[in-house]
Formats: C-alpha cells, sequence, structure tokens
C-alpha cells in the first residue's frame, strides 16, 4: 500500500527513482517486551533502495513493529535516502526538519536515516541534523536490532559499514511496496563502474552477486503468491556473476570447478524464465560496456522475458564519455543498439542523460543530440549533472559548464526526447499488444492502466477483466506518454 507522495520533479518521472513514499507493513511476532511499537518508513531514490525497505521491514517485523502511515502514531521514523544529486539530498533534509514538529509532540520519537545518505556522511548527519538518532548504511540492516537497543537507551547509533559479502539473500522482503502483481528482487549489490560523477561506489560499495538458489526460492515464493511480473534489480544487472560469493573482483582467484559451474547473467534469466514460464521478467539498469550478446540471444528466446533495455548512456560525446570513464565510445554503444535491434527488432530503449558534464562544450552537446537521433528511444531519464563530493570528478574537474548553459541543454534533450517518445508511441496505433493490468488509471476509474512488453503504459475501458490479467489490447490512439485501446481478449501470450 502506498500514500502520502512528495514532489520532486527531476525524480518524479522516473521508474528508477520513485519518490517519498510511506510504507506500511506488518509484524511477524511481538517483541521482547510484549510491547506494540510503530514504525513509519519513507523511501527516496532508486528501485533498489525501495528493495531495501522491504528487506529492513522484514528485519523490523521480527523486533515485533507494527507499521503506520502517519508520522503521528509512530515510534521510530525511518527515512531511506539518495545521494544520486545535489537536489535528492535536499529533499530529505527538508523531510528531517519537517520531522521537528512531531519530535516537538513527541519527545520519545526516534529518527533513523538509512540508505546512501547514511553512507556519504556518516557521523556528520548526527552533527548536521540534530534529529537524528540512528543512521545505518545500505549494507548494516541486519545491526537495526542492536542499534535500536541503544537508541532505546537514548544513545546516537550508527553502523555505516560497507560489506563485500552482504546480499540479504537469506531475507524474505514484506512486500510493502507492491500492488500485488509485479515484484522487485535483488540479485546484486554494490557497483565497480567507478564512472567518475557517480557516488554508488562509495554508497553501495563493492559488486557482489546473490546466489542464484535464493533468487530462484524467493521468485517461487511470488510464484506462488499470483504475482505476474518480477524486476531483477542491481546496479549493473550485466555483471552479475555468481561463483560461491564474496567480491566480483575476486572470481579471478576461483578454482577451477567454481569457474566452470559459474553463473552469470544471461544464464540467470535462461534460469528464471524457463522456471517460471507464466511470468513477466523486467530487469534493471544495464550498462553498455557489461551488456552480453548472450543477454540479448536470451530475451529473444524466452517470451516471458520483456523487450526492453535500459541502456543508459549519459553523454553522446567520445571525449565525454572517457572523462566519465564509461569504458566504451560512441560508436561501441551504437554497436550495441544495432546489435539488439537485429536480434529483437521491437525493442524498446530507454536511456539516462547527463547535461553539462565538465568541460562539456557545444559540439560534446550536438554528439548527444545526434546519438539521440540515430537511436530514437522511446523515453529517457534526463539529468544536469550535480557534484557529488569525494567522486573523481568532483575531485579532479572543475563543474566548469554555466548552470544556464546545463539548463539550456537539459531543455533541448528534454525537447527531443519528447518527439522520439511521441514518435515511438504513433508507431503503435494499430497494433495488438498485450498487457499486464496493474491498476485503475489515474484519469478514469472505468478504465485500466498496465504496462506493454517494451514498457509502454496502455490504458483501456475496465470492462469484464481484472488486476494481474494479461489482455490483447488494440491500440487507438497515443497521447505524450500513454497509449489508449479497447481490449480483444485474454491474451495466450504474455
Ligand atoms: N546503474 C545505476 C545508475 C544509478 S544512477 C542504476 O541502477 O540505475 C541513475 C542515473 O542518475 C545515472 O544513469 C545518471 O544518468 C544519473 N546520475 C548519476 N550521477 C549523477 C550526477 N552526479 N549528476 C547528474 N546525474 C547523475
Ligand atoms: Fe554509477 Fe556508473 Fe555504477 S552510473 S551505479 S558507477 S555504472
Amino acid at each position: 500500500m502506498k500514500s502520502d507522495k512528495f514532489t520532486d520533479t527531476t525524480l518524479e518521472k522516473d521508474p528508477n527513482f520513485v519518490n517519498g513514499t510511506a510504507t506500511v507493513f506488518s509484524p511477524k511476532k511481538k517483541n521482547k517486551n510484549n510491547q506494540t511499537k510503530r514504525v513509519y518508513i519513507e523511501s527516496y531514490g532508486c528501485q533498489m533502495n525501495f528493495s531495501d525497505s522491504e528487506i529492513v521491514a522484514s528485519i523490523l517485523s521480527e523486533q515485533g513493529f507494527i507499521n503506520t502511515d502517519k508520522i503521528s502514531l509512530a515510534d521510530l521514523v525511518l527515512i531511506n535516502t539518495c545521494s544520486i544529486r545535489d537536489k535528492a539530498e535536499k529533499t530529505v533534509r527538508n523531510r528531517l526538519h519537517h520531522f521537528n514538529s512531531f519530535k516537538e509532540k513527541n519527545k520519545n520519537l526516534k529518527i533513523g536515516v538509512m540508505g546512501c545518505m547514511a553512507e556519504r556522511l556518516k557521523e556528520k548527519l548526527l552533527e548536521e541534523e540534530k534529529i537524528v538518532d540512528l543512521v545505518v548504511g545500505p549494507d548494516a540492516y541486519k545491526d537495526f536490532p542492536k542499534l535500536l537497543e541503544e537508541i532505546e537507551k537514548d544513545r546516537e547509533a550508527i553502523n555505516v559499514i560497507l560489506s563485500k559479502e552482504e546480499t540479504y539473500g537469506d531475507i524474505n522482503p514484506v512486500r510493502i511496496n507492491s500492488n500485488g502483481v509485479g515484484a522487485f528482487v535483488s540479485i546484486m549489490r554494490g557497483c565497480d563502474n567507478m564512472c567518475t560523477f557517480c557516488v554508488v561506489p562509495y554508497t553501495r560499495g563493492r559488486e557482489r552477486s546473490r546466489d542464484p538458489k535464493s533468487i530462484l526460492k524467493e521468485i517461487n515464493q511470488l510464484s506462488k503468491e499470483s504475482y505476474k511480473e518480477i524486476t531483477l534489480l542491481g546496479q549493473n544487472v550485466d555483471s552479475y556473476l555468481w561463483f560461491g560469493g564474496g567480491p566480483k573482483k575476486d572470481f579471478k582467484k576461483a578454482s577451477l570447478l567454481q569457474k566452470k559451474t559459474a553463473v552469470d547473467f544471461s544464464k540467470l534469466l535462461s534460469l528464471v524464465a524457463s522456471e517460471h514460464p507464466k511470468m513477466r521478467i523486467r530487469f534493471s539498469t544495464s550498462n553498455p560496456q557489461d551488456m552480453s550478446i548472450d543477454v540479448i540471444k536470451t530475451m529473444s528466446k524466452y517470451e516471458n522475458i520483456c523487450n526492453h533495455i535500459h541502456l543508459p548512456v549519459q553523454s553522446g560525446s567520445n571525449s565525454v564519455l572517457e572523462k566519465m570513464n564509461r569504458k566504451h565510445t560512441r560508436e561501441e554503444y551504437i554497436e550495441l543498439i544495432d546489435k539488439i535491434k537485429k536480434i529483437i527488432p521491437d525493442c524498446g530503449i530507454s536511456h539516462d542523460m547527463i547535461a553539462g558534464f565538465p568541460d562539456e562544450n557545444e559540439k560534446d552537446h550536438k554528439d548527444t543530440l545526434s546519438l539521440m537521433e540515430y537511436v530514437k528511444y522511446d523515453f529517457g531519464f534526463m539529468f544536469s549533472y550535480s557534484e557529488r563530493p569525494g567522486t573523481p570528478a568532483a575531485k579532479k574537474m572543475k563543474d566548469n559548464v554555466a548552470e544556464e548553459t546545463k539548463k539550456r541543454r537539459l531543455q533541448e534533450i528534454i525537447d527531443l526526447q519528447q518527439l522520439h517518445s511521441k514518435y515511438r508511441l504513433n508507431l503503435m496505433i494499430g497494433k495488438k499488444v498485450c498487457v499486464l493490468i496493474e491498476k485503475s488509471s489515474k484519469r478514469s476509474d472505468e478504465f485500466w492502466s498496465g504496462r506493454t512488453s517494451q514498457n509502454n503504459v496502455v490504458v483501456f475501458p475496465k470492462e469484464n477483466y481484472n488486476v494481474g490479467d494479461f489482455v490483447d489490447v488494440e491500440i487507438k490512439e497515443a497521447t505524450s506518454a500513454t497509449l489508449k485501446g479497447n481490449a480483444i481478449e485474454i491474451s495466450s501470450n504474455i
């Protein structure tokens, strides 16, 4: 169940960045003293944060916490935070200030910060935001029981130790953010790519993959609970590699047997898709330099793997890509796009783009626009560069593109993307598409809203169909971001 939406327009339209949403769950058992404590959790940032909040919900539920979606009733308020851009951090700080009035009314109220800001700022958060009692980083959630004991004794508590092994594979998430149709399944944590602008390697640590057995167990459970779609999550899913656990960089030292029996991302996809032919499978996020041809072939082999790849590029200029440490060229990216379109002609492709990276000039910007022109992405998430303290870009480069220039370039990128989205959506008119119904349309209660395999949103009259049905829909018209159509029948494919 979701409630309490807050606004931050940059993040609002990005499925990777679901905004401040309060979450609700029920406890598995009572706490030691048989008391009922209430927790209110608010999540910001990427899908991974949302998935992490579900892990924390499970850990807290074991501690006897029951949920509330009202801060005024809570004994503990947790805010799961994002550091990716300055604006994301400012949003969280504003929320923390907002919690002040609740703490004034209830002196026993404890406030905890989890996620990337906790990891990035560490003790500084306790010093700078006096309201905060608890700081816990993304790899330390199993320490919650101990940390809670500390704050109960009115001591500040902090654990921001990053782990090389932790994947939370043994925790069964409590599905607090789900509509009962789709669920996130985390398959790996951390990122080793070290893009120079990005704070994630510092806040989420080294890449490590989760045991495929525990991934399949979680999906089996979801299937039993009638979930219809799962999204395999990681900062860099194509880099998934299971060889017995531990950091990916240790694969070099693995035994011959470990190397022979290792499971990479294409194998994991095949395992999941073949075991669950009636479930739709998505994944996010892919990195161009790590995406293998085997992954694309596996996608084309299984009907139930969605034909959509989120393939962030960040810039169309070779010189900017190099300064970003993206490890691929514009030409290699185009080659990859061509391969995808050859093997899966109707594959939806989306992107992330950054405007105004240090030293970006007009030619670099034009290169970005021309790359977009070539690919004609279905949709994209576009940002202006935000310098993040501690990253290689912040240390070695000057944030030297003027704010107005960043803003203007970003607007040109957004305008072009709107044209391309419209172009792609219009191509769908007259076609029959399979839609998984997720919820009532926001605009009208008489319409369902769902998504195609390519991740396009489709709305259509409800008739006798239900949430969770796969329905063939004939597309009649396209608005700027949505397709409209009429249901034909229950789909035989998914
Ligand atoms: N691989 C990750 C990427 C996380 S960051 C994933 O799972 O999605 C998401 C996007 O935020 C990046 O692709 C990039 O476009 C943008 N971003 C990251 N750092 C940024 C910064 N310093 N300034 C502006 N945008 C940034
Ligand atoms: Fe960040 Fe690059 Fe990894 S954008 S999450 S360092 S792939």
